[in-house]
């Protein structure tokens, strides 16, 4: 694609060579265009080339009357107005171009736009194709303007703004994959950017279709934002965001004022933080004036969030948290000062106690982290504890439909884990002490079907097999893509972790999930496994995501709603969780 535009005219045909009602090929400048010559005696040019796949128009059918036409592509009848090249039946215009007749002879003007032209003219295309969902036209939008020298960043930055109002109650899984495919799209060159940049829209798409935008109010910084937030005051929590940021308020102080929001509940089973570490993620990325078209979303989503912490199975929890002195949490030395290690002696009876927990361990975390783990070593042994779980879980609950418990309630003690330690790492204080102990219960969660049934907990690696494999690409995924799931864990645990990282993140990105709920779990499953093995040397996390990828699982949960509302309405009982 050229910086600058181009317009060429060239004779094409003789105008008495036309007959009424038909259509032709020609080509301007070596650019196949149809001529198509109406009943009503107009001609008219547009591409040949259909705007869906390619197939040429002219092989397709032209209906005209005394009132233009219209051209139908074959292919997939698409249907386009000749005249204007409005698409009447399918998702996107066809380009017209002009016609004129001097002397009896038809001429046809093309004009082959520049760079800066072409993404102008794309970028209202792909937020209509966004806004209808339709994917086609999306992945079409996303390579051409790929090609006419967008950036995945700038494409996000674009759909944020053009998306986020219209989410359902404030951003999630939207949100979250769209982090984490662009962090993957921007480590991709050429054409290897475009599967996750398309999977990360296409959570926007799938999500917002159809769905008004949700008003904001007018700004107002004087309004306390946590305050807002506990009080489930959304206006007023929208308002302040808005109104900090036109205040100038950078990164740092409204990333506080969100995390002690987002810490001072267990929120939504863990996505409060998991949501928030992802916000910040894209916006490190898409750039911070894209803040305001975010972040009052971010606040939204925090406000109707699920307070997990007033249920009664978490009350022995929060009474033991209510004991815990965090200020003193958060002035531990972290293991880099103590020399405390995960696979060590402290480290590994930690992960064994954590496991083997009948109740919430918080009062024994909060002493493990004064006692030399700190909050990072608190969280490397949550974190090598869920992944033991993912490798022990017993995938026969997830086709028991009358069992609330399934992949995503372990999953999602790994993705908080990680998102616990961002906020920690982000923002040390009281406030991101105390996610780590509600990470620290999330990870006790994980355990319920296997404390339900007596199980035992899977204690060790060493029980497992390991392959090494210098094509663990090729082979990794082939095992997932088969549901070899031993397999595909004895591949993680022997091979290069970064190799099983990027065939992870490979196999998420594949579409071997047919929802796209289970897509946004598998993408941010195995991105925190890759951040978690990557910062230490475990493969660990990344064998438990290798299972999940690799084992059967529940992708629609239409069965699982039926089964939930046949129990209520029939005898009244609420699911089992
Ligand atoms: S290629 Fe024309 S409708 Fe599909």
């Amino acid at each position: 694609m050229t910086s600058t535009s181009e317009t060429l005219t060239e004779t094409v045909a003789r105008a008495d060579d036309l007959s009424p009602g038909t259509m032709r090929m020609v080509a301007v400048g070596g650019h196949p265009v149809a001529l198509v010559a109406t009943e009503d005696g107009a001609i008219h040019a547009l591409d040949n080339a259909c705007p869906h796949q390619g197939y040429g128009l002219v092989t397709g059918t032209l209906q005209s009357g005394t009132t233009g036409g219209t051209v139908t592509c074959q292919w997939h009848n698409w249907k386009f107005d000749v005249a204007t090249g409005r698409c009447l039946m399918g998702e996107e215009d066809v380009t017209c171009h002009p016609v004129a007749v001097l002397d009896g002879e038809v001429q046809v003007t093309v004009h082959r736009p520049s760079a800066a032209e072409t993404r102008e003219r794309l970028w209202p295309s792909l937020r209509r194709g966004l806004a209808a969902d339709y994917m086609g036209q999306v992945a079409r939008d996303t390579v051409r303007l790929l090609d006419a020298g967008a950036t995945p960043a700038g494409i996000m930055a674009d759909t944020v703004r053009a998306r986020a109002a219209h989410t359902d109650g404030g951003v999630g899984h939207d949100m979250a994959m769209a982090a984490d495919c662009l962090a993957r799209a921007e480590g991709a060159e050429g054409d290897d950017r475009v599967l996750p940049l398309v999977q990360g829209l296409s959570g926007w798409a799938e999500e917002t279709r159809d769905r008004p935008a949700l008003p904001v109010p007018a700004p107002d910084a004087s309004i306390d934002l946590p305050a807002a937030i506990e009080t489930e005051d959304e206006t007023g929590a929208l308002a302040s965001v808005r109104g900090q940021l036109a205040a100038g308020a950078g990164p740092d102080e409204l990333r506080h004022q969100l995390l002690v929001a987002a810490s001072a509940h267990h929120l939504s089973y863990g996505h409060g933080i998991i949501y928030t570490q992802k916000a910040f993620e894209l916006l490190d990325r898409i750039g911070w004036d894209a803040a305001p078209d975010l972040l009052p979303h971010l606040a939204r989503t925090l406000v109707r969030a699920t307070r997990e912490d007033t249920l009664p199975y978490m009350r022995p929890a929060v009474r033991a948290l209510a004991g815990v002195d965090l200020d003193g949490l958060a002035a531990a030395p972290g293991p880099e000062a103590t020399g405390w290690s995960a696979a060590g002696d402290p480290g590994a009876k930690l992960t064994a106690e954590l496991l083997g927990a009948t109740e919430a361990p918080i009062a024994r975390a909060a002493a493990a982290v004064t006692d030399g783990a700190g909050i990072d070593g608190l969280l490397d042994a949550v974190v090598d504890a869920v992944s033991l779980r993912l490798l022990s879980h017993d995938v026969a609950l997830e086709h028991d439909h009358g069992d609330g418990f399934g992949w995503l309630d372990i999953t999602h003690g790994l993705t908080m884990a990680e998102a616990a330690r961002w906020a920690w790492r982000a923002d040390p204080g009281p406030h991101t002490a105390r996610l780590a102990l509600w990470a620290t219960w999330l990870g006790f969660d994980t355990g319920r079907a296997e404390r339900r049934r007596g199980g035992t907990p899977l204690l060790s690696v060493d029980r497992l097999a390991l392959r090494a494999s210098t094509d663990v690409r090729a082979e990794l995924g082939a095992a997932i893509e088969d549901r070899r799931a031993s397999e595909a864990v004895a591949l993680a645990l022997g091979s290069d972790p970064a190799e099983v990282g990027e065939a992870l993140a490979e196999a998420a990105l594949a579409d071997g999930a047919g929802s796209f709920i289970v897509v946004a779990h598998l993408v941010k499953t195995v991105e925190a496994a890759r951040r978690e093995s990557g910062r230490r040397a475990t493969s660990l996390p990344l064998a438990g995501a290798a299972r999940y990828l690799a084992s059967p699982r529940r992708e629609r949960f239409v069965a699982r709603n039926v089964a939930d509302s046949l129990a209520f309405l029939r005898t009244g009982r609420p699911p089992r969780r």
